[in-house]
């Protein structure tokens, strides 16, 4: 079997990007199937660190092709400005990459919208990117998206005209603000098209075509299983399905052709945006582990929340996306920790410990934590598991054991060759 979905279990920023680019080199495919430019894939290669938005991380592996499927939104000005990076490092990508006619557009009035929302929500706001993903998701939902095909339709400028009229009508009227002019909307989106237009392609028949031929399919996961709209902790959520669940809609696939399914997760835990964290770190350890992981958003520079890894949320991920095999990253992270701490499960009021919670339950109980001694040796120049401290060692077995699925990668720094592949990876 030869498609694997690789997704974040956690928060978002599990290190997704880095482990695409690392695998797109044993891949012919690499498809987003959910999600726009609220993600920040970072690559780092030679010491250059790259951050892709809305372009698939593995599109610095010059033998894989890269597409953006029916499920992903589009912000134009995001793609085009990472194509310039990639112009001025020299990375061909125009014959490589496919974008699906279905595929949403964000426009300047859904990230107008997003902000002016959010930040009316005042001490509740979710802390969203502000990218326009909720507002371009909702007009998806409620029929009233522009999508990348509609670029290339003669009635164009009357769509938007309607689409634009609505959206004017809320930011004015709700919210006080001054809402956008159709005709530089529509110039905006007539640019646009003329550059996309070459690459438009049925992304659902081309990972078809891809798997029934016998060739490679990745599918990048965006955001992460516990930000998902249905089965996260809503309303602290993205409004899509990040997991491997959704790869079948967001491309346009069978379930069975989805072969295998890689899950991510920190060493530790992170939170970016406003939400429950029950294993939030605080005081001199959290910002230990924000300093020491570098934890700023890849999307919007902004600090993220640091804690503990959380058995019982891990679990739940694996199992709602029937998670074949665990990566985790940012090992190196824990390097100088005398002690540990792990969440093992979650006491109720009776006494009783549950090992699997949902993120659905805003009071999951009492966190029950594992102390473990930390290894103080550096992990980062190993190049196989065997290289590493045996602690380090133990305490990936230890979470092996702990979510019952085998680990097949290990990741100790930023760089692409900072990566360990167990024996078990089967790519
Ligand atoms: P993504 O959204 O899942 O692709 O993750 P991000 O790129 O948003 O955030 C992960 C951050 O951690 C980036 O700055 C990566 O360069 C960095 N990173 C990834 N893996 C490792 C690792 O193993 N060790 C360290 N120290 N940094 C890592
Ligand atoms: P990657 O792919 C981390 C979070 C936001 C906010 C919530 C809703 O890099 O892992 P949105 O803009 O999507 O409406 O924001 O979701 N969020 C992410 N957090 N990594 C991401 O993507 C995220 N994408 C969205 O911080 O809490
Ligand atoms: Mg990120």
């Amino acid at each position: 079997m030869n498609s694997l979905a690789l997704i974040g279990l956690q928060w978002g920023d599990e290190g997704k990007g880095k482990l695409v680019d690392w695998l797109s080199a044993r891949f012919d495919l690499d498809i987003r199937y959910q999600g726009g430019p609220n993600a920040g894939h970072t690559v780092v290669v030679n010491g250059k660190k790259w951050v892709f938005h809305q372009m698939p991380a593995g599109i610095l592996n010059p033998g894989i092709n890269v597409a953006i499927a029916a499920g992903c939104i589009l912000h134009p000005e995001t793609l085009f400005k990472e194509w310039e990076e990639l112009d001025a490092d020299g990375v061909e990508y125009l014959s490589r990459t496919f974008i699906d006619p279905r595929v949403n557009i964000i426009l300047p009035q859904h990230r107008l919208l997003d902000r002016l929302r959010d930040e009316a929500r005042g001490k509740n706001k979710i802390g969203t990117t502000g990218r326009g993903i909720g507002p371009c998701y909702e007009d998806k939902h409620a029929y009233y998206g522009l999508r990348i095909g509609d670029l290339f339709s003669a009635s164009l400028d009357q769509r938007l005209e309607i689409i634009v009229d609505h959206h004017n009508a809320i930011i004015e009227k709700v919210y006080g603000a001054d809402g956008v002019e159709k005709k530089t909307v529509l110039e905006g989106l007539e640019v646009a098209a003329e550059r996309i237009r070459p690459l438009v392609a049925d992304v659902s028949n081309l990972a078809y075509e891809y798997i029934e031929s016998g060739k490679k399919v990745l599918f990048e996961g965006a955001q992460g299983v516990l930000l998902d709209i249905d089965h996260g902790s809503y309303p602290f959520v993205t409004s899509s399905n990040p997991g491997a669940i959704f790869v079948p809609t967001g491309v346009g696939i069978s379930p069975k052709l989805v072969a295998r399914v890689l899950g991510l997760t920190k060493a530790y835990a992170t939170r970016v945006g406003a939400g429950p964290f029950p294993t939030e770190a605080s005081g001199e350890l959290e910002a230990r582990l924000q300093k020491l992981g570098q934890e700023f958003g890849a999307a919007t520079g902004r600090r993220r929340r640091c804690g503990w890894l959380d058995l019982p949320l891990l679990r739940y991920a694996v199992r709602l996306n029937g998670v074949d095999g665990l990566a985790i990253t940012k090992l190196d992270v824990l390097d100088s920790f005398d002690r540990l701490k792990v969440c093992t499960g979650y006491r109720q009021p009776d006494g009783t410990v549950k090992g699997e919670i949902t993120p659905r339950d805003f009071d999951p109980g009492e966190p029950v934590y594992e102390e473990i001694e930390g290894w103080k040796k550096t992990t980062s120049e190993a190049d196989n598991f065997e290289d590493l401290p045996s602690q380090a060692q133990d305490y990936i077995r230890w979470i092996s054991t702990q979510v019952d699925i085998p680990v097949w990668m290990v990741s100790v720094g930023q760089d692409r060759t900072k990566t360990i592949a167990l024996p078990d990876l089967p790519f």
